[in-house]
């Protein structure tokens, strides 16, 4: 995880690389993951942790208007631990989660051992949750998979089209935050770490809401949380 750090301006000047981490581990880090059981162990844990750090905030009262009145809820690129605490929160909310079949930890109802950025469609739904995914996914990508999610809450014949997607991840810049330099710092770290690892970024609200027009989203709003965090819900 350090080397591709050490080694932007090489892979800047090679252009011969997906990302820094590519060119120096010679393969990308979803592979590096599967041929790597130990670190694959490792970068999914961190993301448990997280999961679980977060899902402890969603029964707040601060969220509970995202959630209330949802029936149904995949979440896309989950490994659970996001579904588990929303489901415990909100038990009438039926919650699916749809990931590469190895990563799901937890005894939820699964779906889909596909590609998200090949065949698979995501089931009729009231609402997508996307944690930590997009800063992973180029702006391309990104649309691809948005557009996928706006056609699982349009075919939702309960939810008549009111359904709406949940993205939790940075929102850079937000005016609160520019003030502090430690703050500055992190995003900036953040942004640095994004590209070093899958050649993509941390996004701005401009950016965000480039990519929502793009894939057919109409308006959202944006809930910061955890000084860094934002909770994005994303309209048709
Ligand atoms: C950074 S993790 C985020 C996990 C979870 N949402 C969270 O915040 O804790 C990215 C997730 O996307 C999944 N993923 C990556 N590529 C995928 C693909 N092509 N199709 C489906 N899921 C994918 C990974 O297995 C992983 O669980």
């Amino acid at each position: 995880m350090v080397a591709p750090w050490e080694s932007m301006s090489s892979w800047l000047r090679s252009g011969e690389y997906v990302s820094a981490f590519e060119m120096v581990n010679g393969k990308s880090i979803w592979k590096y993951m599967e041929v790597e059981p130990s670190f694959g162990t490792l970068v999914h844990q961190t993301m448990v942790y997280d999961s679980q750090l977060i899902g402890k905030l969603v029964g707040r009262e601060e969220f509970r208007t995202v959630f209330e009145g949802m029936k149904s809820m995949v979440d896309v690129g989950g490994e659970g631990i996001m579904a588990k605490a929303i489901v415990e929160a909100f038990p009438h909310i039926n919650c699916i989660v749809l990931d590469l079949p190895y990563q799901t930890t937890e005894d939820l109802n699964v779906i889909g051992e596909g590609n998200l950025f090949e065949e698979i469609q995501i089931p009729p739904t009231d609402a997508v949750l996307l944690k930590s995914i997009l800063h992973k996914c180029n702006d391309e990508e990104s649309i691809r998979i948005l557009t996928k999610c706006k056609g699982a809450i349009m075919n939702n014949s309960s939810g008549e089209g009111r359904g709406k997607v949940i993205i939790i991840e940075a929102v850079l810049e937000k005016e609160n935050q520019m003030e502090d330099k430690e703050s500055i710092e992190t995003q900036l770290c953040g942004d640095v770490l994004m590209m070093a690892t899958f050649n993509t970024t941390k996004r701005n609200e401009k950016e965000w809401k480039t990519l929502f027009l793009a894939a057919g989203f109409s308006h959202y709003s944006i809930t910061s949380f955890l000084g860094l965090r934002s909770l994005i819900e994303l309209y048709p």
